[in-house]
Protein backbone atom coordinates (compact mmCIF):
# COMPACT_ATOMS: atom_id res chain seq x y z
CA UNK A 1 0.00 0.00 0.00
CA UNK A 2 1.58 3.49 -1.12
CA UNK A 3 0.28 6.86 0.75
CA UNK A 4 0.74 9.84 -1.27
CA UNK A 5 0.33 13.24 -0.34
CA UNK A 6 -1.67 15.08 -2.99
CA UNK A 7 -0.82 18.53 -1.70
CA UNK A 8 0.96 20.18 0.99
CA UNK A 9 -1.87 21.36 3.26
CA UNK A 10 -4.27 18.82 2.39
CA UNK A 11 -5.06 15.13 1.02
CA UNK A 12 -3.48 12.11 0.11
CA UNK A 13 -3.84 9.21 -2.21
CA UNK A 14 -3.56 5.51 -1.30
CA UNK A 15 -3.08 2.81 -3.86
CA UNK A 16 -2.61 -0.96 -3.91
CA UNK A 17 -5.20 -1.66 -0.90
CA UNK A 18 -8.35 -3.46 -1.80
CA UNK A 19 -10.90 -3.01 1.29
CA UNK A 20 -12.97 -5.50 -0.02
CA UNK A 21 -10.41 -7.91 1.46
CA UNK A 22 -9.32 -8.53 5.12
CA UNK A 23 -7.22 -5.71 6.16
CA UNK A 24 -4.24 -6.14 8.96
CA UNK A 25 -4.58 -3.75 12.08
CA UNK A 26 -1.22 -2.31 10.79
CA UNK A 27 -2.73 -1.30 7.65
CA UNK A 28 -5.73 0.06 9.10
CA UNK A 29 -3.66 2.03 11.67
CA UNK A 30 -1.64 3.58 8.73
CA UNK A 31 -4.90 4.74 7.26
CA UNK A 32 -5.78 6.11 10.38
CA UNK A 33 -2.83 7.96 10.67
CA UNK A 34 -2.94 9.31 7.23
CA UNK A 35 -6.36 10.37 7.11
CA UNK A 36 -5.80 12.06 10.60
CA UNK A 37 -2.27 14.10 9.11
CA UNK A 38 -3.89 14.96 5.52
CA UNK A 39 -7.31 15.47 6.59
CA UNK A 40 -8.86 13.72 3.43
CA UNK A 41 -8.03 10.51 1.63
CA UNK A 42 -8.68 9.38 -1.52
CA UNK A 43 -8.42 5.31 -1.81
CA UNK A 44 -7.87 4.40 -5.05
CA UNK A 45 -9.23 1.19 -7.03
CA UNK A 46 -12.17 0.00 -4.74
CA UNK A 47 -15.02 -1.85 -6.05
CA UNK A 48 -17.82 -1.30 -3.56
CA UNK A 49 -21.16 -2.32 -3.38
CA UNK A 50 -23.22 -0.56 -0.61
CA UNK A 51 -22.39 -3.28 2.02
CA UNK A 52 -18.47 -3.53 1.11
CA UNK A 53 -18.35 0.28 1.06
CA UNK A 54 -19.68 -0.06 4.69
CA UNK A 55 -17.58 -2.24 5.70
CA UNK A 56 -15.08 0.04 4.59
CA UNK A 57 -15.90 2.63 6.32
CA UNK A 58 -16.02 0.44 9.30
CA UNK A 59 -12.46 0.11 9.01
CA UNK A 60 -12.39 3.45 10.73
CA UNK A 61 -14.85 3.51 13.60
CA UNK A 62 -18.40 2.42 14.29
CA UNK A 63 -21.17 3.72 11.50
CA UNK A 64 -24.11 5.96 12.52
CA UNK A 65 -26.98 7.17 10.92
CA UNK A 66 -27.32 9.38 8.78
CA UNK A 67 -30.28 11.81 10.10
CA UNK A 68 -31.93 12.53 6.79
CA UNK A 69 -33.54 9.17 6.70
CA UNK A 70 -35.32 9.92 3.18
CA UNK A 71 -32.14 8.78 1.03
CA UNK A 72 -30.98 5.39 2.25
CA UNK A 73 -30.19 2.26 0.76
CA UNK A 74 -33.15 0.01 1.21
CA UNK A 75 -30.97 -3.02 2.59
CA UNK A 76 -28.52 -1.31 3.66
CA UNK A 77 -29.33 1.65 5.88
CA UNK A 78 -26.24 3.05 6.81
CA UNK A 79 -25.40 3.95 3.48
CA UNK A 80 -27.24 6.84 2.31
CA UNK A 81 -27.28 8.32 -1.32
CA UNK A 82 -26.55 11.53 -2.45
CA UNK A 83 -27.90 12.34 -6.14
CA UNK A 84 -29.22 15.16 -8.32
CA UNK A 85 -32.22 13.32 -8.99
CA UNK A 86 -33.49 12.97 -5.44
CA UNK A 87 -37.10 14.11 -5.41
CA UNK A 88 -38.62 15.72 -2.06
CA UNK A 89 -42.10 14.96 -0.43
CA UNK A 90 -44.01 17.06 -3.16
CA UNK A 91 -42.30 15.37 -6.22
CA UNK A 92 -40.20 18.28 -6.94
CA UNK A 93 -36.26 18.35 -7.71
CA UNK A 94 -34.62 17.93 -3.73
CA UNK A 95 -32.93 21.28 -3.81
CA UNK A 96 -28.85 20.54 -3.16
CA UNK A 97 -27.51 24.06 -3.05
CA UNK A 98 -27.25 23.63 1.13
CA UNK A 99 -24.51 21.25 0.59
CA UNK A 100 -22.60 23.41 -2.40
CA UNK A 101 -21.85 25.85 1.06
CA UNK A 102 -18.62 25.09 3.07
CA UNK A 103 -20.10 22.81 6.28
CA UNK A 104 -19.30 19.83 8.29
CA UNK A 105 -21.71 17.42 8.82
CA UNK A 106 -24.56 16.63 11.64
CA UNK A 107 -24.00 20.00 13.65
CA UNK A 108 -27.32 19.99 14.95
CA UNK A 109 -26.21 16.59 16.88
CA UNK A 110 -24.42 15.90 20.39
CA UNK A 111 -21.88 13.89 18.45
CA UNK A 112 -21.56 14.59 14.78
CA UNK A 113 -19.96 12.23 12.69
CA UNK A 114 -15.84 12.10 12.70
CA UNK A 115 -15.56 11.01 9.28
CA UNK A 116 -17.62 11.31 6.24
CA UNK A 117 -17.37 8.60 3.39
CA UNK A 118 -18.16 9.05 0.14
CA UNK A 119 -17.83 6.88 -3.25
CA UNK A 120 -19.05 7.54 -6.75
CA UNK A 121 -21.69 5.57 -8.71
CA UNK A 122 -22.61 8.17 -11.18
CA UNK A 123 -20.65 10.72 -12.41
CA UNK A 124 -21.41 13.65 -15.04
CA UNK A 125 -18.51 14.47 -17.47
CA UNK A 126 -16.96 16.86 -16.07
CA UNK A 127 -17.14 18.84 -12.37
CA UNK A 128 -19.32 17.81 -9.42
CA UNK A 129 -16.15 17.15 -7.07
CA UNK A 130 -16.22 17.40 -3.56
CA UNK A 131 -13.56 20.15 -2.22
CA UNK A 132 -12.19 19.73 1.65
CA UNK A 133 -10.63 22.24 3.18
CA UNK A 134 -8.03 21.78 6.30
CA UNK A 135 -9.33 23.57 8.78
CA UNK A 136 -6.58 23.44 11.05
CA UNK A 137 -4.01 24.95 8.83
CA UNK A 138 -7.16 27.66 8.46
CA UNK A 139 -6.95 28.29 12.19
CA UNK A 140 -3.06 28.24 12.49
CA UNK A 141 -2.76 30.80 9.46
CA UNK A 142 -5.68 33.07 11.33
CA UNK A 143 -4.43 36.51 12.10
CA UNK A 144 -3.98 36.45 15.95
CA UNK A 145 -6.88 39.36 16.41
CA UNK A 146 -9.54 36.87 14.93
CA UNK A 147 -8.14 34.14 16.61
CA UNK A 148 -8.42 35.90 19.42
CA UNK A 149 -11.80 36.56 18.65
CA UNK A 150 -13.00 33.43 18.08
CA UNK A 151 -11.27 31.72 20.11
CA UNK A 152 -14.37 30.88 22.67
CA UNK A 153 -16.64 31.09 20.59
CA UNK A 154 -20.19 28.97 20.53
CA UNK A 155 -22.30 28.26 17.73
CA UNK A 156 -26.12 27.05 18.72
CA UNK A 157 -27.32 24.34 15.68
CA UNK A 158 -30.36 23.77 14.55
CA UNK A 159 -31.73 21.20 11.71
CA UNK A 160 -31.45 24.23 9.18
CA UNK A 161 -31.40 27.56 10.31
CA UNK A 162 -34.06 30.27 10.36
CA UNK A 163 -31.94 32.68 8.43
CA UNK A 164 -31.18 29.97 5.81
CA UNK A 165 -34.81 28.25 5.94
CA UNK A 166 -36.16 29.85 2.61
CA UNK A 167 -33.53 28.77 0.96
CA UNK A 168 -33.85 25.03 2.58
CA UNK A 169 -35.34 21.65 1.19
CA UNK A 170 -38.53 21.94 2.25
CA UNK A 171 -38.82 18.39 3.67
CA UNK A 172 -35.80 19.62 5.91
CA UNK A 173 -38.30 22.81 7.38
CA UNK A 174 -40.81 20.87 8.16
CA UNK A 175 -38.66 18.81 10.02
CA UNK A 176 -36.72 21.21 12.06
CA UNK A 177 -40.52 22.61 12.45
CA UNK A 178 -41.33 19.23 13.89
CA UNK A 179 -38.37 18.85 15.81
CA UNK A 180 -38.08 21.79 17.88
CA UNK A 181 -35.95 21.45 20.91
CA UNK A 182 -32.98 22.98 22.11
CA UNK A 183 -30.66 23.79 19.85
CA UNK A 184 -26.71 22.01 20.29
CA UNK A 185 -23.70 24.42 21.17
CA UNK A 186 -20.74 23.50 20.00
CA UNK A 187 -17.15 25.22 20.26
CA UNK A 188 -16.57 27.58 16.87
CA UNK A 189 -12.78 26.19 17.14
CA UNK A 190 -12.66 22.50 18.04
CA UNK A 191 -9.63 20.74 19.35
CA UNK A 192 -8.79 17.11 17.77
CA UNK A 193 -9.27 14.32 19.98
CA UNK A 194 -6.60 12.07 18.80
CA UNK A 195 -3.94 15.28 18.28
CA UNK A 196 -4.77 17.93 20.48
CA UNK A 197 -4.38 20.36 17.12
CA UNK A 198 -7.46 23.28 17.15
CA UNK A 199 -9.70 23.52 13.84
CA UNK A 200 -12.03 25.92 12.74
CA UNK A 201 -15.47 23.80 12.55
CA UNK A 202 -19.05 25.08 11.42
CA UNK A 203 -22.15 24.71 9.59
CA UNK A 204 -23.07 27.75 8.53
CA UNK A 205 -26.86 26.73 7.19
CA UNK A 206 -27.64 24.76 10.51
CA UNK A 207 -26.04 27.96 13.08
CA UNK A 208 -29.05 29.58 14.45
CA UNK A 209 -26.45 31.88 16.24
CA UNK A 210 -22.99 32.14 17.54
CA UNK A 211 -23.69 32.52 21.34
CA UNK A 212 -24.48 36.72 21.78
CA UNK A 213 -25.42 37.30 18.26
CA UNK A 214 -28.80 37.10 16.47
CA UNK A 215 -29.36 35.16 13.05
CA UNK A 216 -28.70 37.72 10.66
CA UNK A 217 -25.13 38.99 12.83
CA UNK A 218 -24.58 35.00 13.01
CA UNK A 219 -24.75 34.43 8.89
CA UNK A 220 -22.91 37.46 8.10
CA UNK A 221 -20.26 37.22 10.98
CA UNK A 222 -20.07 33.33 9.64
CA UNK A 223 -19.49 34.59 5.79
CA UNK A 224 -16.64 36.95 6.58
CA UNK A 225 -14.94 34.28 8.65
CA UNK A 226 -15.02 32.11 5.63
CA UNK A 227 -13.70 34.16 3.72
CA UNK A 228 -10.91 35.26 5.64
CA UNK A 229 -10.19 31.31 6.66
CA UNK A 230 -10.63 29.53 3.82
CA UNK A 231 -7.16 29.91 1.17
CA UNK A 232 -6.95 28.40 -1.43
CA UNK A 233 -3.90 26.30 -0.59
CA UNK A 234 -5.31 24.95 2.31
CA UNK A 235 -7.83 23.21 -0.13
CA UNK A 236 -8.36 20.67 -3.08
CA UNK A 237 -11.23 19.60 -5.03
CA UNK A 238 -11.45 16.18 -5.56
CA UNK A 239 -12.64 15.07 -9.29
CA UNK A 240 -13.93 11.37 -8.83
CA UNK A 241 -13.32 8.59 -10.83
CA UNK A 242 -15.36 5.68 -10.63
CA UNK A 243 -13.96 3.72 -7.82
CA UNK A 244 -12.11 6.49 -5.36
CA UNK A 245 -13.26 5.94 -1.90
CA UNK A 246 -13.16 9.87 -0.09
CA UNK A 247 -12.72 10.27 3.14
CA UNK A 248 -12.62 13.02 5.38
CA UNK A 249 -11.25 13.78 8.90
CA UNK A 250 -14.52 16.11 10.04
CA UNK A 251 -12.55 17.29 13.28
CA UNK A 252 -10.05 19.04 11.26
CA UNK A 253 -11.90 19.73 7.57
CA UNK A 254 -14.93 21.40 6.09
CA UNK A 255 -15.99 20.39 3.06
CA UNK A 256 -18.58 21.47 0.34
CA UNK A 257 -19.88 19.59 -2.74
CA UNK A 258 -19.36 21.03 -6.33
CA UNK A 259 -21.86 22.82 -8.15
CA UNK A 260 -20.36 22.84 -11.46
CA UNK A 261 -21.62 20.18 -13.68
CA UNK A 262 -24.16 19.51 -16.27
CA UNK A 263 -27.11 19.05 -14.15
CA UNK A 264 -28.88 16.78 -16.85
CA UNK A 265 -26.12 14.38 -15.71
CA UNK A 266 -26.31 11.66 -13.21
CA UNK A 267 -24.29 12.23 -10.12
CA UNK A 268 -24.75 9.56 -7.26
CA UNK A 269 -22.60 9.19 -4.34
CA UNK A 270 -23.32 6.35 -1.16
CA UNK A 271 -22.44 8.11 2.20
CA UNK A 272 -21.46 6.88 5.48
CA UNK A 273 -20.96 8.51 8.78
CA UNK A 274 -18.42 6.95 11.65
CA UNK A 275 -19.54 8.27 14.99
CA UNK A 276 -17.35 11.31 16.62
CA UNK A 277 -17.12 12.01 19.65
CA UNK A 278 -18.25 15.49 21.78
CA UNK A 279 -16.93 18.46 20.18
CA UNK A 280 -14.47 20.07 22.72
FE1 LIG B 1 -21.55 17.28 3.82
Amino acid sequence: MEITPIRPHVGAEVRGVDLTRPVSPETRERLNDALVDHVALVIRDQRFGPAEFLAAASLFGEPMEDQNRRYVVEDVPLVSVLSNRHTDSRGKPAKLAANATWHTDHTNQACPPKVTCLYPVALPDRGGGTSVCNMRAAWDALPRDWQARIADMRTENTLISSARAATGNPDVVADQSAAGGEPMVHPLVRTHPERGTRAIWFHQNKTERVTGMNPVETQKFLGELLEVAIRPEFTYTHTYRLGDMLLVDNRSAMHRAGFDYDHSQHRMLYRALVRGDRPF
